[in-house]
Protein backbone atom coordinates (compact mmCIF):
# COMPACT_ATOMS: atom_id res chain seq x y z
CA UNK A 1 0.00 0.00 0.00
CA UNK A 2 2.36 2.69 1.09
CA UNK A 3 6.26 1.92 -0.54
CA UNK A 4 8.13 5.12 -0.14
CA UNK A 5 11.17 5.77 -2.58
CA UNK A 6 14.11 6.19 -0.20
CA UNK A 7 15.59 8.53 1.20
CA UNK A 8 13.04 11.74 1.60
CA UNK A 9 14.62 14.40 1.75
CA UNK A 10 13.79 17.86 3.15
CA UNK A 11 15.35 21.20 3.45
CA UNK A 12 17.97 20.14 6.36
CA UNK A 13 17.15 16.74 6.82
CA UNK A 14 17.50 13.21 4.97
CA UNK A 15 14.74 10.46 6.12
CA UNK A 16 15.76 6.68 5.21
CA UNK A 17 15.29 3.33 6.99
CA UNK A 18 17.38 2.26 9.43
CA UNK A 19 20.56 -0.01 9.18
CA UNK A 20 22.36 -1.92 11.67
CA UNK A 21 25.19 0.79 11.69
CA UNK A 22 22.42 3.05 13.42
CA UNK A 23 23.31 1.34 16.54
CA UNK A 24 25.60 3.89 18.25
CA UNK A 25 23.46 6.75 17.46
CA UNK A 26 20.25 4.82 18.43
CA UNK A 27 22.02 3.81 21.76
CA UNK A 28 23.03 7.69 22.35
CA UNK A 29 19.55 9.41 22.46
CA UNK A 30 17.15 6.26 23.86
CA UNK A 31 19.64 5.85 26.65
CA UNK A 32 18.90 9.07 27.85
CA UNK A 33 16.35 9.44 30.97
CA UNK A 34 15.15 13.31 29.19
CA UNK A 35 14.03 11.47 26.23
CA UNK A 36 12.02 8.04 27.68
CA UNK A 37 10.57 10.40 30.19
CA UNK A 38 7.26 10.82 28.68
CA UNK A 39 7.38 7.59 26.74
CA UNK A 40 6.09 4.09 27.62
CA UNK A 41 9.66 2.69 27.50
CA UNK A 42 12.35 3.23 30.05
CA UNK A 43 16.29 4.13 29.02
CA UNK A 44 17.40 1.27 25.94
CA UNK A 45 20.54 0.08 27.02
CA UNK A 46 22.63 -1.11 24.25
CA UNK A 47 21.53 -4.78 24.66
CA UNK A 48 17.36 -3.20 24.19
CA UNK A 49 18.76 -0.28 21.81
CA UNK A 50 20.00 -3.52 19.24
CA UNK A 51 16.33 -5.17 19.44
CA UNK A 52 14.52 -2.10 18.50
CA UNK A 53 16.98 -1.53 16.00
CA UNK A 54 16.36 -5.14 14.91
CA UNK A 55 13.02 -4.37 14.04
CA UNK A 56 13.17 -0.89 12.99
CA UNK A 57 15.52 -2.04 9.80
CA UNK A 58 12.10 -3.53 8.31
CA UNK A 59 9.52 -0.88 8.81
CA UNK A 60 9.92 0.28 5.65
CA UNK A 61 6.99 0.03 4.06
CA UNK A 62 2.84 -0.61 4.60
CA UNK A 63 1.02 -3.48 3.20
CA UNK A 64 -1.23 -3.77 6.35
CA UNK A 65 -3.23 -2.32 9.67
CA UNK A 66 -0.52 -2.00 12.35
CA UNK A 67 2.39 -1.59 9.71
CA UNK A 68 4.84 1.01 10.57
CA UNK A 69 6.94 2.99 9.22
CA UNK A 70 9.95 4.25 10.83
CA UNK A 71 12.82 6.14 9.78
CA UNK A 72 16.40 7.53 10.97
CA UNK A 73 16.39 11.28 10.81
CA UNK A 74 19.78 12.31 9.99
CA UNK A 75 21.15 16.11 9.07
CA UNK A 76 22.17 17.42 5.36
CA UNK A 77 24.96 19.35 6.68
CA UNK A 78 26.39 16.86 8.97
CA UNK A 79 25.37 13.45 8.17
CA UNK A 80 24.81 12.77 12.02
CA UNK A 81 21.67 10.34 13.17
CA UNK A 82 19.88 12.33 15.19
CA UNK A 83 16.99 10.68 15.76
CA UNK A 84 13.43 8.86 14.32
CA UNK A 85 10.04 9.54 12.77
CA UNK A 86 7.25 7.10 12.47
CA UNK A 87 3.97 6.75 10.61
CA UNK A 88 2.02 3.86 11.83
CA UNK A 89 -1.41 2.94 10.25
CA UNK A 90 -3.73 1.97 13.01
CA UNK A 91 -6.94 1.68 10.86
CA UNK A 92 -7.77 0.04 7.24
CA UNK A 93 -10.86 0.70 7.48
CA UNK A 94 -11.25 4.07 9.01
CA UNK A 95 -8.17 5.17 6.90
CA UNK A 96 -6.39 6.45 10.26
CA UNK A 97 -3.11 7.19 10.85
CA UNK A 98 -0.13 8.28 13.73
CA UNK A 99 2.88 10.47 13.52
CA UNK A 100 5.76 9.76 16.00
CA UNK A 101 9.20 11.25 16.52
CA UNK A 102 12.16 11.26 18.95
CA UNK A 103 15.44 13.81 18.54
CA UNK A 104 18.45 13.70 20.60
CA UNK A 105 18.38 16.23 22.82
CA UNK A 106 21.30 17.87 21.18
CA UNK A 107 19.12 18.84 17.98
CA UNK A 108 16.70 19.89 19.68
CA UNK A 109 14.94 23.10 19.60
CA UNK A 110 15.74 23.84 15.77
CA UNK A 111 12.31 22.45 14.19
CA UNK A 112 14.13 19.32 12.88
CA UNK A 113 11.39 17.18 14.89
CA UNK A 114 8.74 19.42 12.97
CA UNK A 115 10.31 19.45 9.30
CA UNK A 116 10.73 15.74 9.28
CA UNK A 117 7.25 15.10 11.13
CA UNK A 118 5.63 16.71 7.94
CA UNK A 119 7.06 14.33 5.96
CA UNK A 120 5.01 11.92 7.40
CA UNK A 121 2.44 13.30 7.00
CA UNK A 122 2.96 14.30 3.63
CA UNK A 123 3.71 10.28 3.62
CA UNK A 124 -0.35 9.64 5.03
CA UNK A 125 -1.80 11.71 3.43
CA UNK A 126 -0.99 12.30 0.09
CA UNK A 127 0.55 8.74 -1.03
CA UNK A 128 -1.36 6.51 2.01
CA UNK A 129 -4.62 8.45 1.39
CA UNK A 130 -5.58 8.54 5.09
CA UNK A 131 -8.43 10.50 6.17
CA UNK A 132 -7.55 11.15 9.70
CA UNK A 133 -3.77 11.16 11.28
CA UNK A 134 -3.04 11.42 15.20
CA UNK A 135 -0.26 12.53 17.46
CA UNK A 136 -0.71 10.91 21.11
CA UNK A 137 1.53 11.93 23.95
CA UNK A 138 1.64 12.31 27.61
CA UNK A 139 -0.22 15.82 27.98
CA UNK A 140 3.19 16.98 30.30
CA UNK A 141 5.15 16.64 27.19
CA UNK A 142 4.88 20.30 25.82
CA UNK A 143 7.76 19.94 23.20
CA UNK A 144 6.07 17.49 21.52
CA UNK A 145 2.20 19.33 21.37
CA UNK A 146 4.17 22.46 20.40
CA UNK A 147 5.23 20.25 17.40
CA UNK A 148 2.06 19.23 16.20
CA UNK A 149 0.62 22.91 16.59
CA UNK A 150 3.11 23.88 14.39
CA UNK A 151 2.26 21.16 11.97
CA UNK A 152 -1.47 22.94 11.87
CA UNK A 153 -3.28 19.70 13.92
CA UNK A 154 -5.74 20.63 16.01
CA UNK A 155 -5.62 19.26 20.19
CA UNK A 156 -8.58 17.24 19.93
CA UNK A 157 -8.65 15.72 23.58
CA UNK A 158 -7.25 15.82 26.64
CA UNK A 159 -8.15 12.57 28.90
CA UNK A 160 -7.30 12.68 32.38
CA UNK A 161 -5.71 9.79 34.13
CA UNK A 162 -6.03 7.52 31.29
CA UNK A 163 -2.85 5.61 31.25
CA UNK A 164 -1.08 4.15 34.16
CA UNK A 165 2.67 4.82 33.11
CA UNK A 166 6.01 4.54 34.81
CA UNK A 167 4.37 3.98 38.41
CA UNK A 168 1.64 6.67 37.81
CA UNK A 169 -1.32 7.60 36.57
CA UNK A 170 -1.43 9.93 33.34
CA UNK A 171 -3.33 12.48 31.55
CA UNK A 172 -2.97 11.79 27.62
CA UNK A 173 -3.57 14.57 24.82
CA UNK A 174 -4.37 14.21 21.36
CA UNK A 175 -4.06 16.44 18.39
CA UNK A 176 -5.27 15.26 14.75
CA UNK A 177 -5.55 16.67 11.54
CA UNK A 178 -8.18 15.58 8.82
CA UNK A 179 -7.23 15.03 5.04
CA UNK A 180 -9.18 17.65 4.23
CA UNK A 181 -7.45 20.08 6.35
CA UNK A 182 -3.81 19.02 4.92
CA UNK A 183 -5.37 19.73 1.50
CA UNK A 184 -6.24 23.46 2.70
CA UNK A 185 -2.78 24.23 4.38
C1 LIG B 1 9.38 16.30 21.04
C2 LIG B 1 10.72 16.52 20.36
C3 LIG B 1 10.88 15.51 19.23
C4 LIG B 1 10.76 17.94 19.76
O1 LIG B 1 11.94 18.05 18.98
P1 LIG B 1 12.46 19.46 18.42
O2 LIG B 1 13.33 19.21 17.23
O3 LIG B 1 13.03 20.25 19.53
O4 LIG B 1 11.13 20.11 17.93
P2 LIG B 1 10.98 21.50 17.19
O5 LIG B 1 12.25 22.29 17.27
O6 LIG B 1 10.41 21.23 15.84
O7 LIG B 1 9.85 22.22 18.06
C5 LIG B 1 9.91 22.20 19.46
C6 LIG B 1 9.03 23.31 19.98
O8 LIG B 1 8.74 23.08 21.33
C7 LIG B 1 9.22 24.16 22.12
N1 LIG B 1 9.69 23.59 23.37
C8 LIG B 1 10.77 22.83 23.57
N2 LIG B 1 10.87 22.48 24.85
C9 LIG B 1 9.80 23.04 25.47
C10 LIG B 1 9.35 23.05 26.81
N3 LIG B 1 9.98 22.39 27.77
N4 LIG B 1 8.23 23.74 27.09
C11 LIG B 1 7.55 24.40 26.12
N5 LIG B 1 7.94 24.41 24.83
C12 LIG B 1 9.05 23.74 24.53
C13 LIG B 1 10.28 24.80 21.29
O9 LIG B 1 10.47 26.15 21.66
C14 LIG B 1 9.70 24.66 19.89
O10 LIG B 1 8.67 25.59 19.64
P3 LIG B 1 8.94 26.95 18.79
O11 LIG B 1 9.45 26.51 17.44
O12 LIG B 1 7.62 27.60 18.73
O13 LIG B 1 9.97 27.72 19.55
C15 LIG B 1 11.89 16.37 21.33
O14 LIG B 1 11.63 17.19 22.44
C16 LIG B 1 12.09 14.92 21.80
O15 LIG B 1 12.70 14.12 21.12
N6 LIG B 1 11.60 14.60 23.02
C17 LIG B 1 11.79 13.26 23.60
C18 LIG B 1 10.97 12.20 22.87
C19 LIG B 1 9.50 12.55 22.85
O16 LIG B 1 8.93 12.94 23.84
N7 LIG B 1 8.90 12.39 21.65
C20 LIG B 1 7.50 12.70 21.45
C21 LIG B 1 6.63 11.61 21.96
S1 LIG B 1 4.91 12.07 21.88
Amino acid sequence: MLKPEYPITTERLTLRPFTHDDLDAIHAYSSRPDVARYLYWEPRDRAAAQTYLDKAVNRTTINAEGDIIDLAVTRNDTGQTIGSVLLILTSHTHRQGEIGYILHPGHHGHGYATEAAREMLRLGFDDLHLHRIIGRLDARNTASARVLEKLGMRREAHLVENEHVKGEWCDEAIYAMLRREWQAR
